[in-house]
């Protein structure tokens, strides 16, 4: 059995995370000082409509063992090197969550090392954090399947507003589908929005809903869908009126967290951050409030590995461990429940 404190101590101990909350499956792998060694997965793309969580879950099993040796073979760490397996326990997919976690089982009981169970949000944000170089910031992570503000306190990252409804990811993916665009491999749905709002003239007006510092996006994403189907605009005015309301909700509430806790840095993270407008209005009200904007680097913005596997590394030296027995996967796991006893 590998002994924490000696692992903390060399400069050699790695942590292999593994990813798997809904489409993506991913293996990271991380050095205990931060170095991103090994970033490698594979995604399952639905030949038609939203995820469909069993065919997720076989993709995963399927592609698991060719992820785990592209991700070993780049970061040229065999195995018996690694010092604990970090994974994705929740939220997410029943299916897609089970199969990760039986993945980690396996990896840590074959080689005898620790296991640790990761909060994916709380991944999000701390990849964000080591990648951007941000200590203390307001965070808006935004995805497919999340979109909330936070920032610490108290030991925690606190929810101070969220979606009410559907994510934001969520919202632009639903539209997109309904509007026939296709997932393509490297270009998702929400980047289809986003090609075609940069040719959007028109702002039509659409349902803007902020109720205190939460917020609600099934009502813009159904009136939208129904001025889609009326085709009284073209495509593009449409998708750069969805942009404009939605970013400009998510902004609100992030400006007012902002201005609530009065912290100096405002991080954007998740799949949704690789939008260069949603980027653009958080920085005006970053700028304003004298804060630093950071968005987190593409490859670390959607599901990955290597984001579980440096959260893995932050528990696992602050004494975290989770025991096979209380490994079962975590489907509704808020952020705000997590200690996260790194941050002081
Ligand atoms: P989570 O489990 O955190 O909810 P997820 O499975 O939704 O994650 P992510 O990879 O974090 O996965 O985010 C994917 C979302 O990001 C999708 O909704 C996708 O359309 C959206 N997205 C990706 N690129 C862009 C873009 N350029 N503009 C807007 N949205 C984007
Ligand atoms: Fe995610």
């Amino acid at each position: 059995m590998r002994n924490p404190q000696k692992d903390q101590q060399t400069k050699q101990a790695y942590c292999l995370g593994i990813e798997s909350t809904a489409d993506d499956f991913g293996v990271g792998i991380c050095s205990f000082d931060g170095d991103i060694l090994a970033n490698k997965s594979d995604g399952y793309i639905p030949t038609e409509g939203g995820i469909h969580p069993r065919e997720a879950a076989r993709h995963h099993a399927e592609v698991a063992d060719k992820v785990l040796n592209h991700a070993l073979t780049a970061a040229k760490v065999k195995p018996s090197d690694l010092s604990v397996i970090a994974f994705s326990q929740g939220p997410g997919l029943g299916p897609c969550l089970r199969t990760g976690a039986t993945v980690a089982r396996a990896l840590a009981s074959y080689l005898d090392i620790p296991l640790v169970g990761i909060n994916h949000s709380v991944a999000h944000i701390e990849i964000g954090k080591l990648k951007t170089g941000a200590q203390d910031p307001v965070t808006l992570y935004a995805s497919g399947g999340n979109t909330m503000v936070t920032a610490f306190d108290s030991g925690r990252y606190r929810v101070f507003g969220e979606t009410l409804d559907i994510a934001l990811g969520n919202c632009l993916d639903v539209f997109a589908r309904e509007a026939g665009l296709k997932h393509k491999k490297g270009f998702p749905l929400g980047a289809a929005v986003e090609k075609l709002a940069l040719e959007g003239k028109r702002l039509v007006s659409l349902p803007y809903v902020v109720k205190g510092m939460d917020l609600s996006l099934s009502g813009l994403l159904t009136a939208a869908t129904a001025l889609l189907y009326k085709g009284d605009f073209r495509l593009e005015d449409l998708c750069y009126s969805l942009q404009e309301h939605a970013f400009s909700m998510v902004t609100e509430v992030t400006e007012r967290a902002l201005a609530h806790t009065e912290k100096r840095e405002v991080l954007l993270t998740g799949g949704v951050a690789a939008n260069k407008r949603l980027q653009q209005m958080l920085a005006v009200i970053a700028q304003e409030h004298d804060a630093s904007f950071h968005v987190v680097p593409l490859e670390f913005a959607t599901d990955n590995g290597a984001m579980i596997a440096w959260t893995g590394v932050l528990a696992y030296k602050h004494g975290l461990q989770t025991p096979v027995d209380e490994s079962f996967v975590r489907l509704r796991w808020r952020v705000d429940k997590v200690d996260v006893p790194w941050i002081s």
